[in-house]
């Protein structure tokens, strides 16, 4: 905001509000002394940790949990640390007690009514103070209050979390549901973890995941005391609904009041960007704790919408709420809010069967580019707004445009929604169940509910949720009996599915929340999925729905594999992180692809040689005989057999989005699994733990460019494709450069006849002849040579639309890619650094490294086709030309064999 427009805005915050907002005068029966405002306390620092035994006792933060307390007192290692996880894993086992002495002013402790608000229990504990049960607690994704009043003492109040540890309770509530088994009942040995975490309302993946440590903790998130005479808020909404009868927009803010004493009140809605204000009487009751306040947008003010980042500005308005009671309580709240619409579009397609699947914001067909998000670390206190800041603007960076936080993992702080709707990253969001059922026993459906009216409320107004989505894979997991359930007892599982996703999650959604669209699962087959009872026969269909699609062992460079979907959801491949990243978590002994280290820290059946599997179908595996050099050229290997492999498939779904081929396509969605790394140890993410790209991050970059080149094979045929994200057409001829791996001089170069790409459009814009392009070309073979391929506007060639696109016309193990020598100097340059590399041959999957130094390499992976070439390097840290070049390493496929 400039300052200017600041000033404006506050000159009409001052004008309007504070001389209307109170439509009458207060009444004067309120005595004076009583206090009429809420007093908060918060109960955040330092608590008192014990184990059960006593043998720990310890200082605790709160918010925090038990691992990240012992550690900070040095009672135990980093958890991470080698295997860490499984020397530890006594401590997810005890059952620890967190508690505080606390005093409370008297004029407090005399209000009427007094209330201890938890932010987040984690998870199952009873909560006693000064020796009295408050409460109980049962599920990590809600918040907790209750009723203190008459137990607060003149001195020391002793408030004790007592918890039990989750993975006891898991297990006790497994044996207690007798009646049926609910699988799965233990993750796959390799995973390393615990049991029935179905059964407790507790992140799925704390439990371990194929990609992630077991580490089910025990904390507390922020601990508050409320006190109050008269009437309390506590919990506001706004949201934006357009009412496409009117053709207007409607913001509606809704407030939840806890209430002593009933009251009228008086309100006043300011959107000051819009210079809009509006009054309004509410009579509050005890018995009518919600209120709503609509305030219509006239329909001769314009308002800017929010759009997705790559299609237009994320503008928000600032939204104030100020109110006050005849009690002369008052309220103010400072929240933002957007306007845009989305749509989930669901209908018949020509020459196809089925139905169609994307999504549509303020009317616009948006193809979502993006990737899948999982909890940013074990210990979400650890979470930090710098950490979230870095993978979102990460994803932006890299041209996304989505993020689907997906069910196993955690509903994201607030501050990771605020920071999509800034950035535009549109959210896919799942509830936190994921690939297991779920009982259905009163208790767990109760907690369950809860847990989804507190998320919808608190999530709904982000303009950057676009969709709620039941769980992750439960469809799938039924429909495709991953469990082995026998045919007779099929239906009373599919019966605990529809009462829990259906008959009571999405029955809330609906009802809090009419302005976003509901899947019931990811994958599903979505309205056909629905017309089969909401487990579909096949919810893969590649014809409805979404789709995940994980294929380790096929050949990931022919694209005929993948499904021609029309939404890819999830689909990915592993690769290691890098060896700094490793090096913090393992010492010299685990450094060997096939170490004990490396055993451990792979959590997918077979994961490490799937790997090299895969990467030997294209690559020569490494085989120095150095052995450190040996295992980070493995390391090496994995992430570019990763990033090719993702490469390739996401440019199918891209190029896939405008055609319908035996009935198959319109694949308006692309997000692989997975974004972010949970530890360091080898996964599907494509940034590591701590924020470093990995090979696939920096090639997502061009491959989610607004506007793109695809070139693939179809039976010795060279197509290229042109695919493009935006509003606009474009008139653009294609350039396809042939090279020899000898040499940096191109071997021929053919410009096509202008082409119109238009706006929103994938289409073949040119196709040769593989043979008769390599002949014409002359001195071309498929070994000897490559192509590149690249966009520009026909009236002026030096204007290029997206980056210059390669096709590798043999596997690389077959070609003649040659040896390589790439001489490097590094450059200081005000924050950043050049590197400047020089070479005289073709050098494929060019990887510049340095160590520890975080920071951020401008382009990396690359296909170096220049005799010079200059990459730009922004630390985050502080260093030196002199640090930079020591820790220098320069690979490049060649250079592993
Ligand atoms: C107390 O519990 C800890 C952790 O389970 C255990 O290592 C220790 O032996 C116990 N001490 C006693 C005295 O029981
Ligand atoms: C933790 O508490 C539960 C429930 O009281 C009990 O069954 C379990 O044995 C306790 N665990 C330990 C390690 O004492
Ligand atoms: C919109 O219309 C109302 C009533 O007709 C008028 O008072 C107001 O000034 C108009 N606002 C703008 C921005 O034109
Ligand atoms: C490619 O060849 C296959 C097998 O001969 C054939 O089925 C297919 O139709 C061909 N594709 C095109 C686009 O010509
Ligand atoms: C595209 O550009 C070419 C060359 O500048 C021009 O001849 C042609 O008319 C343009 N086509 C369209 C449809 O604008
Ligand atoms: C590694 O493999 C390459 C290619 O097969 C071969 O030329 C080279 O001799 C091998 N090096 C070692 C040390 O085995």
């Amino acid at each position: 905001m400039t300052v200017q427009r600041k000033v404006v805005l506050f000159a009409f915050i001052h004008s309007f509000l504070f001389t209307v907002a109170l439509c009458r005068h207060s009444r004067t029966d309120i005595v004076d002394d009583q206090g009429t405002e809420v007093e908060t306390q918060s109960l955040n620092g330092k608590w008192i940790l014990r184990n059960n035994n006593g043998s720990f006792n310890l200082p605790a933060e709160v918010p925090g949990c038990v691992h990240t307390a012992l550690q900070k007192q040095n009672l135990i290692q980093d958890p991470y640390y080698r295997f860490n996880d499984l020397d530890y894993r006594w401590i997810s086992l005890e059952n620890w007690t967190y508690s505080l002495t606390f005093t409370v002013p008297h004029a407090t402790r005399r209000m009427k009514r007094v209330v201890l608000v938890f932010d987040g229990v984690d998870t199952v504990s009873t909560i006693t103070l000064n020796g009295v049960t408050i409460g109980t607690t049962n599920n990590m994704f809600r918040s907790y209050e209750f009723a203190v009043g008459g137990l607060l003492v003149a001195n020391d109040n002793i408030l004790v979390v007592s918890f039990m540890s989750a993975v006891t309770y898991a297990a006790q509530r497994d044996h207690a549901h007798s009646a049926y088994k609910v699988p799965p009942a233990c993750p796959p040995l390799v995973q390393k973890g615990e049991c029935h975490v179905n059964f407790i309302r507790k992140a799925q993946c704390s439990f371990s995941w194929d990609w992630g440590p077991s580490f089910p903790t025990q904390g507390l998130r922020g601990v508050e005391l409320q006190a109050f005479n008269f009437i309390r808020l506590q919990s506001s909404t706004a949201s934006t609904v357009w009412d496409s009868s009117l053709s207007c927009w409607n913001v509606e803010v809704e407030l939840s009041f806890d209430v002593v004493v009933a009251t009228d009140g008086c309100f006043t809605l300011v959107l000051p960007e819009l210079k809009l204000f509006q009054k309004f009487q509410l009579s509050i009751k005890p018995d009518q704790p919600r209120q709503s306040l609509h305030l219509q947008i006239p329909s001769n003010v314009s308002v800017d919408l929010w759009w997705p980042n790559g299609h237009g500005q994320q503008t928000q308005y600032l939204l104030f709420m100020e109110g006050r009671t005849e009690s002369r309580v008052t309220f103010h709240t400072e929240t933002k809010v957007a306007f845009r619409t989305v749509e989930l579009v669901q209908e018949p397609i020509p020459s196809s069967p089925g139905l169609s699947f994307y999504f549509q914001v303020n009317g616009r067909l948006i193809f979502l580019k993006g990737s899948n998000w999982i909890p940013a670390h074990a210990f979400q206190d650890l979470v930090t707004p710098d950490t979230l800041r870095n993978l979102l603007q990460s994803a932006v960076d890299a041209n996304m445009n989505a993020l689907r936080v997906w069910g196993g993992g955690v509903y994201e702080q607030d501050t990771f929604y605020s920071l999509c709707d800034e950035l535009g990253i549109m959210v896919w969001q799942d509830f936190m169940f994921a690939c297991a059922l779920y009982p259905t026993e009163q208790d767990f459906i109760e907690t369950v509910r809860e847990e989804v009216v507190q998320q919808v409320r608190r999530l709904k107004s982000h303009p950057s949720i676009i969709v709620w989505s039941g769980n992750n894979e439960n469809e799938a997991a039924i429909a495709t009996d991953w469990f082995g359930i026998p045919v007779a007892e099929r239906p009373r599982y599919v019966k605990d599915y529809v009462t829990l996703y259906v008959e009571n999650i999405r029955a809330i959604v609906k009802k809090e929340d009419s302005t976003r669209p509901f899947l019931v699962s990811s994958p599903t087959n979505g309205a056909e999925s629905e017309k089969e009872g909401f487990v579909a026969h096949n919810p893969y269909d590649p014809h409805y729905g979404d789709t995940h699609f994980y294929s380790y062992l096929s050949d990931c460079w022919d694209w005929r594999q993948f499904p021609r979907t029309r939404f890819a959801s999830e689909y990915g491949f592993q690769s290691w992180p890098s060896f700094s990243t490793l090096s913090k978590v393992s010492k010299p002994d685990d450094w060997d692809y096939s170490s004990s280290f490396s055993e451990h820290r792979q959590h997918h059946e077979l994961g490490n040689s799937q790997m090299l599997l895969q990467a030997a179908l294209h690559y020569i595996l490494p085989n120095s005989t150095d052995a450190l050099k040996l295992y980070r050229d493995s390391l090496y290997i994995t992430q570019v057999m990763q990033a090719q492999c993702i490469k390739m498939q996401t440019e199918f779904y891209r190029r896939s989005r405008s055609e319908i081929i035996n009935g198959e396509g319109n694949t308006m969605g692309a997000l692989y699994w997975q974004l972010n790394d949970i530890w360091q140890g080898p996964s599907w993410s494509s940034i590591e733990f701590g924020g470093k790209w990995k090979m696939l991050h920096h090639l997502a970059v061009d491959f989610f460019s607004p506007v793109l080149a695809v070139g693939f094979e179809e039976n010795e045929t060279l197509k290229i494709y042109g695919v493009s994200d935006l509003s606009t057409d474009l008139n653009l001829t294609v350039t396809v450069t042939v090279y020899q791996w000898s040499s940096l001089t191109p071997v021929c170069t053919l410009v096509s006849d202008p082409c119109m790409l238009k706006g929103g459009v994938a289409m073949l814009m040119i196709q040769y002849s593989v043979p008769a392009l390599l002949r014409d070309c002359g001195k071309c073979s498929r070994h000897s040579c490559l192509v590149t391929f690249d966009l520009r506007e026909s009236a002026n060639p030096n204007s290029q639309h997206g980056p210059t696109s390669h096709l590798f016309l043999t596997s690389l193990k077959d070609s003649g890619l040659l040896p390589v020598n790439i001489k490097a100097s590094v450059e200081r340059d005000g924050d950043v650094f050049a590197f400047t590399l020089q070479c005289d041959v073709v050098a494929v999957f060019v990887w510049l490294d340095v160590e520890d130094i975080a920071g951020r390499f401008e382009s990396n992976g690359f296909l170096l086709l220049s005799q010079k070439r200059t990459v730009r390097f922004h630390p985050w840290r502080p260093t030196t030309v002199e640090e930079l070049l020591k820790k220098l390493h320069i690979t490049s496929l060649r250079d592993v064999y």
